[in-house]
């Protein structure tokens, strides 16, 4: 068995391939919690197996099989456009909100297909949570009333909360810094604390997923290493699939990494790996320049 995560992005058909030996990661490697892999024969975690994407008649995400471990974190790299927020909207059923948009192939969320018909779309995006690029509070609600927005739109009754707000913000490592002012407005916090609060946000539906785009990418230094601890954090209790521009950052947060890239056509899994593997002995020539900045 090898300790790759990684898959099969030679297959040229058009027809998605499933792939046996997707997620064959090892037991004694060093990640955390990977002994969850499998729990009586069911896969843990999120696994796409031979997906594709398509916007129109734009196909913009080839075959791609990966496994997400379960409590993993793990880092989607690659240059703009190889479709790795296109990817991460096909792990929580967000892209079939774009008008024309298509995708093949299935994803499986703790062993079963969440794009099976009886599956509920919008009961798949409250277990499976998002946070975007730029911090996005909602402008019009304080601190507290945006942590508990979720569960109030979903109509989901909460029996406690002040109880919840504090869990949430606590999680988020934001708990300390504004538990005194939970009446002030989401939008008077640093940008850093935004972050933080729209991952307080996210957690309120308590997600067995978080899914990032590119976080901290609008934010300063120091507030990108504390929403990094957030994440790790965080990792002890969820699984997190974070996309990311930043290398240090991969490094320094993620158990796995992938990489995408575009020649053109459409964006393909090159290489998915340990994240130390990754930096330190990529298997592709590719993913070599690519993590040391050669391109992208
Ligand atoms: N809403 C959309 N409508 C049409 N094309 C899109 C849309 N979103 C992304 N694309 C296209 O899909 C490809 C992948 O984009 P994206 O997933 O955003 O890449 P990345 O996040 O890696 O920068 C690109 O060619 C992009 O132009
Ligand atoms: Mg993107």
């Amino acid at each position: 068995m090898s300790d790759s995560i990684s898959t099969d992005s030679t297959t040229e058909s058009f027809v998605p391939s499933i792939t046996p030996n997707v997620a064959s990661v090892t037991t004694e490697h060093t990640s955390r919690n990977a002994e969850n892999l499998e729990v009586n024969g069911t896969t843990t975690g999120l696994e796409a197996r031979g997906v594709h994407a398509w916007f129109d008649k734009h196909h913009a995400l080839e075959d791609v099989s990966i496994h997400f471990p379960q409590n993993t974190v793990t880092g989607l790299i690659g240059p703009s456009g190889c479709g790795k927020s296109t990817f991460l909207r096909l792990l929580n059923r967000m892209h079939e909100f774009i008008p024309k948009s298509a995708m093949a192939g299935e994803v499986l969320f703790n062993g079963e297909d969440m794009y099976a018909s009886h599956v509920n779309a919008t009961d798949i995006r409250t277990r499976i949570g998002m946070v975007f690029q730029k911090p996005n509070p909602f402008p019009a609600m304080t601190i507290g009333e945006n942590v508990l927005a979720g569960p109030k739109l979903a109509k989901k009754k909460v029996e406690n909360p002040d109880d919840l707000l504090e869990e949430c913000l606590t999680r988020a490592g934001l708990w300390k810094e504004v538990k005194d002012r939970l009446k002030a407005q989401g939008s008077s916090l640093s940008g850093g604390q935004q972050q933080r609060l729209c991952i307080a946000r996210a957690l309120a539906l308590k997600p067995e997923v978080l899914l990032l785009d590119e976080p901290c990418s609008a934010l300063d230094p120091g507030s990108t290493l504390r929403v990094e601890e957030t994440i790790v954090q965080l990792s002890q209790s969820m699984t997190i699939v974070i996309v990311t521009h930043n290398m240090q950052q991969a490094s320094r947060v993620s158990d796995y990494c992938a990489f995408f890239l575009s020649d053109g056509g459409p964006g393909r899994l090159i290489e998915a790996d340990l994240t130390t593997n990754m930096f330190s002995n990529p298997k592709d020539e590719r993913t070599a320049n690519y993590v040391q900045g050669r391109f992208g």
